[in-house]
């Protein structure tokens, strides 16, 4: 395995990937690797020979007054545990050498569809998101990208990107990996207390128990949401800030669309649990 930091040895080793042959395998991310990122390996792993992974913090995702600066970050563990796991290139470049004129004037954006759930809290997070990926497929250009489902919202945005920009990619979506108590792993989880800890699993809990209560044949969406915001309210360190439940393709509240559940609609949700946001979902089947 190689790790790169510019842009040009990135072409150079993606150019001579593809002289070889190999079907290429992209997997985005932002470091500090757990078990969720390595899953996304393994699926780039089953339909491409050559697996890149990018790791970059992206500043353009991040809002005033977010984590930028705490995000965790620590490239030596990355490399050894994306090695073990198969990865063939690792991409780290600089917030310079990604962006070497500053902030991108030319951004992509998705009106409506990244307004809704966590971009009407985090204004101009998917923009950032889909203009980073959007490099990233140009960089690499990959025949499969792979991201996770605990990102929701992000896997129904860069779908729908490559869809609409023609982007020549299959863009595969994983499902999420989660601790033995059902809490979804993600890199912002070390950031919670011991007790924090013990409240974030209420997220999981309260999807799954609407999930249930569809999978026993309730369809009333205000019947689904009620249940999962009894657990979550009964969690006193966890703080909602959104709980849905979406049609999967326009991100549509189903209240708001007036129509029953169904199979393939996704309840979703962001707390804080202490000063740490966290998401999830569940998709009804
Ligand atoms: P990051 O949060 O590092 O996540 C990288 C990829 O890992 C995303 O596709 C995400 O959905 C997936 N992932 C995270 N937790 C997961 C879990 N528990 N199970 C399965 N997959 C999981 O998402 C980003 O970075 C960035 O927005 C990025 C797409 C890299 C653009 O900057």
């Amino acid at each position: 395995m190689k790790t790169v930091a510019t842009r040009g040895e990135l072409r150079a080793a993606v150019a001579a990937a593809r002289a070889r042959g190999a079907r290429i395998g992209l997997v985005p991310t932002m470091g500090y690797l757990h078990q969720g990122h390595l899953s996304l390996v393994d699926a780039a792993r089953a339909s491409a020979d050559w697996v890149v992974m990018s790791i970059f913090v992206n500043p353009l995702q991040f809002g005033v007054g977010e984590d930028l600066e705490r995000y965790p970050r620590d490239l030596a563990r990355d490399t050894a545990l994306a090695r073990e796991r198969g990865v063939d290139l690792i991409f780290a470049p600089t917030v310079a050498e990604m962006y070497p004129a500053g902030e991108p004037l030319v951004r992509v954006v998705a009106p409506t569809l990244a307004d809704r759930l966590c971009g009407a809290y985090r204004p101009g997070h998917f923009e950032g998101v889909l203009t980073v990926v959007a490099k990233l497929f140009n960089l690499v250009q990959p025949d499969v990208a792979v991201f996770g489902r605990k990102d929701f919202q992000q896997a129904v945005l860069i779908r729908r990107m490559a869809r609409d920009l023609d982007f020549p990619l299959e863009v595969a979506v994983a499902d999420t990996v989660r601790e033995h108590d059902g809490l979804a792993l993600s890199s912002r989880n070390v950031f919670l207390s011991p007790e924090g800890r013990g409240s974030a699993q209420a997220l999981s809990r309260a999807l799954r128990a609407a999930a249930d209560v569809f999978a026993r044949g309730e369809r009333e969406s205000r019947r689904l949401l009620s249940t999962a915001r009894a657990i979550l309210a009964a969690e006193a360190g966890v703080r909602t800030q959104y709980l849905e439940l979406v049609d999967p393709d326009s991100l549509e509240a189903l209240d708001a669309i007036g129509r029953p559940a169904r199979a393939g609609d996704t309840m979703v949700v962001a707390a804080f649990v202490g000063a740490t946001r966290l998401i999830d979902n569940v998709v009804l089947t």
